[in-house]
Parts: structure tokens; sequence; C-alpha cells
């Protein structure tokens, strides 16, 4: 492993590690996105329209890549975004980048659609979970889920409000990874073709539990019964402003929204309460032919300009987030690399990626004679011809 690790050097090299390891089925469900899959260039091409402007003859010997955001300081600009059935790509993957944010000191936003419990991420990372909700169709589930979230002492919610009907994601129809899940000749093949990753699933009894959802399922619910009453209550097509509002009225601590890429959106999420916006398209993983959200970035930061921003969506290069700051966001977060990162190493690989994306913010922030990141603006930008 450790070997491994130390050729490992930017995170495109954790997507063909995970490949290796991962049968094409579960690779696809992460790499995908929706229908023709246009988006995910996009969302890389939106990077490439800029380049950086380098300032010389700056003092850049003592540089600081650190944030502080919602009253904590992060040692680096960049946070896990929140993803779904972690476990299923390596077991315990949620704690084991939940443990890797804490060393690294930075936020690991756990999803709604977990595999281990929010308990447990508070008890990793008390200072550095954060937790994704999915508001589903029963409110007294959603008013019980946020009670256990005020609990457990997590003090950041994100509200992801862009799944308003499962997308079509066709890799995973034509892998034959839907629900429910049957096993096919050429599923057992890829199975047999990636022996190591057979084994763990194995071991962990298959599918693993989405624990958070375990209690609202009949007693003695098995995973596959837990995955799909998540499956019938998510998602709740009937969210509106008044959901954000009922919110709001229920969790004291910071409350995020994650989706948004309208300015107007933006500015109405602010009056109604946010304390600050996670600017995504999901990864181009619902609306294939959405913006991306680093083009709508310059626009939702005039909307509200005193709210802290956060980006995701195409980000691999620690260039990619200098260049989010530079247009408005205080953080961005990361995705798929973080999931290739750990479906191929662990947690050790997760805190690689993330020291990895730090040592080029901070390569970055030299060559551009600007030491603090905090200081980027605009001015450090330019448009590519
Ligand atoms: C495998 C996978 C599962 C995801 N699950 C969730 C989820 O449960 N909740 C959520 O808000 N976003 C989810 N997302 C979207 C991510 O939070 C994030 O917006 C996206 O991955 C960022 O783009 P990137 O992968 O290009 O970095 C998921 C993404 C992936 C790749």
């Amino acid at each position: 492993m450790a070997q491994d690790l130390d050729s490992v050097i930017n995170l495109h090299d954790f997507e063909a590690m995970a490949r290796r390891r991962l049968p094409r089925m579960a690779f696809d469900f992460i790499q995908g996105g929706a229908d023709d899959e246009l988006g995910l260039r996009q969302n890389r091409q939106a990077f490439e329209r800029w380049r950086l402007l380098p300032r010389f003859l700056v003092d850049v010997s003592q540089r600081d890549t650190s944030v502080s955001l919602f009253g904590q300081r992060y040692s680096a600009p960049v946070g896990i975004s929140p993803m779904g059935l972690a476990g299923l790509f390596r077991p315990g993957a949620d704690a084991m980048m939940a443990q890797a944010a804490r060393e690294q000191q930075v936020p690991y936003l756990m999803s709604g659609a977990s595999n281990e419990s929010l308990e447990t991420a508070a008890r990793l990372a008390p200072e550095h979970a954060w937790f994704q909700l999915y508001r589903t169709l029963d409110d007294k589930i959603n008013d019980h889920l946020l009670g256990r979230v005020r609990d457990a002492g997590l003090r950041v919610l994100v509200v992801t409000v862009d799944v308003t009907v499962n997308s079509n994601r066709e890799r995973n129809r034509r892998n034959g990874f839907v629900r429910p899940f049957r096993l096919s000749p050429s599923i057992l093949l890829q199975c047999l073709l990636h022996p190591r990753w057979t084994l763990d699933y194995l071991r962990q009894g298959g599918h693993p539990m989405m624990q958070n959802w375990q209690p609202y399922a009949a007693p003695g619910a098995s995973a596959d019964q837990v995955a799909d009453l998540f499956g019938q209550l998510t998602p709740a097509s009937n969210s509106t402003w008044k959901t954000l509002e009922h919110i709001r009225r229920q969790w004291p601590g910071k409350l995020l929204v994650k989706g948004l890429l309208h300015p107007d959106d933006a500015r109405q999420a602010v009056t109604l309460g946010a304390d600050g916006l996670i600017v995504s398209n999901h990864g181009a993983r619902q609306l294939d032919r959405s913006v991306s959200p680093l083009e709508m970035l310059p626009e939702i930061h005039a909307a509200v300009p005193q709210t802290p921003l956060i980006l995701d969506s195409g980000m691999r290069r620690g260039s990619d987030i200098v260049i989010a700051r530079c247009l408005g966001a205080h953080m961005v977060f990361c995705g798929r690399p973080m999931m290739y990162a750990v479906a191929s190493a662990g947690q050790p690989g997760v805190s690689r990626a993330i020291t990895l994306l730090r040592l080029e913010v901070d390569k970055v922030l030299a060559q551009l004679g600007c030491a603090r990141f905090d200081d980027l603006s605009a001015e450090h930008l330019r448009p590519a011809n």
C-alpha cells in the first residue's frame, strides 16, 4: 500500500487505481454521469476557460493555504463531497473518509445515503464531520433525522436540493447495476476478475447497510430492505421553499443548501436563513445539460456577496481550487477522486489525495505571487482566448 501511494502523484492516478480494483459496474457507478455525459466534460471545460496571471518579485517564502469557515480553521480550502453507497466500494469507507478529514483538518460531508451512521461520523470526526440531508416523503422521519444530527453534536447541515427525480444514468442500466440487484453472468465475470474487491464484498455480507435508515425500517430488516425503504422515501419531489423554511426553524446550527445554480435561488435561500451554499451540479450526475457550477459562480457571488460559497463538480487540481477562489468560492469540495482514493487505498489514500491538493494549491500560490489563499482575487485571473 505505502509503495502504491508513493507512486500516486496526482488525483488522476487514483482513478486508474480504482479502475483496476473495482468491477466495471462499481467503477462506472462512480465515474458516470447522466444521459450523454456531456456535463462531465463541461464541468472540466469550465475550469479550462481560465488562465492564471502571476505577479513576481513578491516574498512568497511563507505561504498559507488555510481557510476559516463557520468558526473553524481548516488546513486547506478542500473538503470531501457527500457520496452515497461508499461502503460498497470498500467496507468502512465512510469512516475512513471521516478519519482522513480529521487527520488532514478539512471537512468531511457525510452523505444522506451513506452506509455508516451519522453518529459514527460524529464520534470519529467531531470537529470535521458535516451531514448532508436528503429530505424524504415522510415528515416524521425528516424531523427525527434532524434531531439525531443535532443530538450527535454535528454543527453543519447541508440540504441537497438538486435530486428532484432519480436521474437517467445509462451506464448503470446497461451494467445491470440497478435495483432490484440481480447477479447476471457478466456481473459474475467482473467479480471474478476483481477478486480483492469481491472478497471484501462477500466478507461484509454483500450490500452494506444504510445505517442511518435502519431505525426507520422494520426490526430485523436486511440491507436490501433498508435500501428499498430509502428508495421509496426519496427523492422528495414535493420539496419547496417552505421545506427549507421548515428545516431552518428546526435546525439551530449552520445550514447550507447544495445544488442551487440560479442567482435568484441563491438569494432566496440566503433570505430564508441559509448560512452558506454549495454551488454544485452534482458532478453532472443529475441534469446532463445543466450549466457548470463554476460558470455560475461569479453571478451567485454577486447575488449573495456576504455568503460563504463552496464549489464542487469537476475540480481535480489545486489550480482549479485557486481559479474557483478567484471567482468567489471560499472552499472547493471534491467528489469522485476521493471515492477513487478510498476505494483503491482506504484512509491513507484519502489522506494522500487531500495532501496532494493542498500541496498543489501551495505551489500555485507561490507561482502566482500570492502568499495567502485568502488574498486571491479576480486580479489573478484572465479568460482564455
Ligand atoms: C458515487 C457518488 C455518490 C454521490 N452521492 C451523493 C449524495 O449522496 N448526496 C449528494 O448531495 N451528492 C452526491 N454526489 C454528488 C457529490 O456530492 C458531488 O456533488 C460531486 O461528486 C462533485 O463532482 P466531482 O465528482 O466532479 O468532484 C455523489 C457523487 C458520486 C460520484
